[in-house]
Formats: C-alpha cells, structure tokens, sequence
C-alpha cells in the first residue's frame, strides 16, 4: 500500500493519514511543534502535497474522484490543526490567567491613618497649658552662638557646661543649643526693643510671658539620656514677679498635666550660672506606679540680675523667674515609658500604641 502513488486502497490510506495527522498535532505541545507538524502535512514537500502532486499521473477519469478525496482529506486535516491551534491557545491563555490570578476577596490596601509623636503630644498639651495661663509660645535657632548659649546666660568659659565632653560644637564656635535657656535671651531683647518707646520714656513695658519648648542637644545616650532631647524653656519677668508666682505657676502646669493632685511637689535648692536663687522641682505621686518616688521635672530660678542686664533691662526695676523642663521626662512619666529611646527608635509598634 502506498499512500503517495494514487493507486490502492485510498479511502483507508487517507484515514489513516487524516488519524496520523490529528494524532501528531495532539502530541504537539507548543506552537512551535504543531506547525513542525503541519509542515509534514501540509507544507510544500508534505505528505498531502506529494499526493495532490501524485494526481498528475492518473488517467483523466480518475482525477476527478481522487482530486475530492484529497480535498477532503486536506480539508480534515486542517479542521484538526485548526482545533489544536485554538487549543493551544486556550491553554496558554488559561496559564496566563491563573499566573496572573487576582484573590478579589482579599481585603483592599487602606491607607493608613497617621498620629501624633507621642512627644508631640506632650508639647501640645505643655502649650495648651501655659497658653491658658497667658505665655506666649516662642521658637528659635537649635544651632546657636557662644553668646546666647552660654555667655548672656551668666556661662562663664571655664563653666563644666561648655565641657567638649557634652557639648557638640560646629563651625566656627558655633553649638547646637545644649538647652532651650537661650531663648530666654532671644525673646526678652526682641520684646525690649518692641517696647523700648516705653522703656525710654521710664514706663514699665509689658511683662515677658513665655514658653520655648524645641530640640536641644548633648553628648548623652542611655536609657534615659538621648544625645538629641527636648525641653521647654519658661520665662516671667515683670517687676514684681516672685519666687511664690514660679511656684504656683508650676504647680498649676504639673497638676494639669498629670490630670492629678494626687502628687507633692518640692523646690529643692540647686545652682544654675543664669539664676539666683536656684532650685531644682521634684514631684511625688500619691498614688500609681510611680507612688512614694521623688521625680526631678526642672530646674528653675529667679533670673539672675547679670542675665536680666543682658536681656538689656534693669535688675533694680525687672526680676522673674524661668524654668526649664525635660520634655521627655514628663512624656516618660505620663506615659509610663521606661526607655527614653523608644520614643526615637521610630517603631510603629510602639509610637502606634499613642494614638
Ligand atoms: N538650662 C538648664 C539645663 O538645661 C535648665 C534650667 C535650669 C533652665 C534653671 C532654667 C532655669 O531656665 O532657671 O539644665
């Protein structure tokens, strides 16, 4: 039996061809292969080539018959291409699908709601606070000058605060500010020139009322200790403004800002170069965690008379007092917080537990 020289058995030569085709185009597993395939078939030396081909020898009478046997023949044999064409297709497609696969009931991204610094916090309700009790709020320059961090302040240059040990010193003498003390400087002259009309013409200027809480910075880093921390400064200079306002003053913003009474509060004395008399404030908890502990929360003082003269008035007509408190000590203490740098760290796990 030949399948190519148009003689024998032709009707069963050609289903076999048209079942070897379709059997060798579903053995074909990529495009590539099922027209490798094709190719033995229909391609210009094909199998179906060489019998159309084959015709040319036949009598005339035959032509006709073999030539629509053929044609079915080739017809069949494209359908089945045609149909695993289309099923490759389908295939590639449905791997696509499933490579590209959505899980559309997984929950959509939200975005995330933000918050405050928990020390952000804690400023704001500094603020409120003294805001309530008529200071102003004052900001100023976290790199400052010999003079207003140290000099104006009564800082003499053989003092332990200008220690390089503590102190990150920049260009040209210049410091970032080792506390917010010089603010008390930068605020009183610019309020002394405001008014100086006033003062010139012998008439007490309005009093100083202020608060500057920012950034400050030291060589310091523990547990309670960050080399960059936060205070906030406190001025009140007026003409008869006493230790007796400071403390009530103080007292008023502990209480308001613990939400408590429940708690002592002692002046213990202490020195600072820019006041005189000196003390250190320490509270005590009645009652929770903290309860029958002495806490420091600032220094303070009346304003040294060499500190007043700096800020270009006279200390035999203005006196006040001022203060200045760790931020983040009272942070800790509202809070709970037992490590400093946690609140630096920028762990989501912790700062998201303020909001
Ligand atoms: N500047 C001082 C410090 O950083 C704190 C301080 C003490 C500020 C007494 C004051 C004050 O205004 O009166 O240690």
């Amino acid at each position: 039996m030949n399948l190519l020289d148009g003689t024998g058995p032709v009707m069963n030569d050609q289903d076999q061809m048209l079942k070897t085709a379709q059997a060798e185009f579903a053995a074909a597993t990529t495009p590539a292969d099922l027209e490798n395939a094709k190719a033995r078939f229909l391609g210009k030396s094909g199998l179906v080539t060489e019998l159309l081909k084959g015709m040319a020898a036949l009598p005339v009478e035959q032509k006709k018959t073999r030539g629509a046997e053929i044609n079915v023949l080739k017809a069949g044999i494209e359908a089945a291409l045609t149909a695993r064409r289309q099923a490759l297709a389908d295939a590639e497609l449905a791997l696509q699908l499933k490579a590209e696969a959505l899980d559309v009931s997984l929950p959509g991204r939200q975005r995330g709601s933000g918050g405050l610094h928990p020390i952000t916090r804690a400023m704001a309700r500094i603020e409120a606070i003294f805001g309530s009790m008529g200071f102003d709020v004052a900001d100023g320059p976290e790199i400052e000058n010999d003079w207003f961090n140290f000099t104006a302040l009564n800082t003499p240059a053989d003092h332990p605060a200008r220690s390089m040990h503590d102190t990150f010193y920049v260009e040209n003498g210049h410091v970032l500010r080792t506390h917010t003390s010089p603010m008390q400087i930068r605020y009183a002259v610019q309020h002394v020139k405001r008014h100086a009309g006033l003062i010139a013409a012998g008439q007490a200027m309005p009093e100083i009322r202020v608060i500057a809480p920012g950034r400050t910075y030291r060589v310091d880093s523990d547990a309670t200790h960050s080399p960059m921390f936060h205070q906030v400064e406190g001025l009140w200079v007026g003409t008869n403004i006493s230790f007796k306002d400071l403390k009530s003053v103080y007292v008023n913003f502990l209480q308001q800002f613990f939400e408590t009474t429940e708690m002592e509060i002692r002046f213990r004395p202490s020195y600072f170069p820019f006041t005189e008399p000196s003390a250190e404030i320490d509270m005590m908890f009645a009652t929770g965690p903290l309860k029958g502990r002495w806490l420091e929360v600032s220094g303070a003082g009346q304003v040294h008379p060499q500190v007043i003269r700096n800020m270009g008035l006279d200390p035999e007509t203005y006196i006040g007092f001022a203060f200045g408190s760790g931020i983040d000590r009272l942070a800790m203490l509202r809070y709970g917080v037992s490590d400093l740098r946690q609140f630096f760290d920028g762990d989501l796990r912790f700062l998201a537990q303020f909001q």
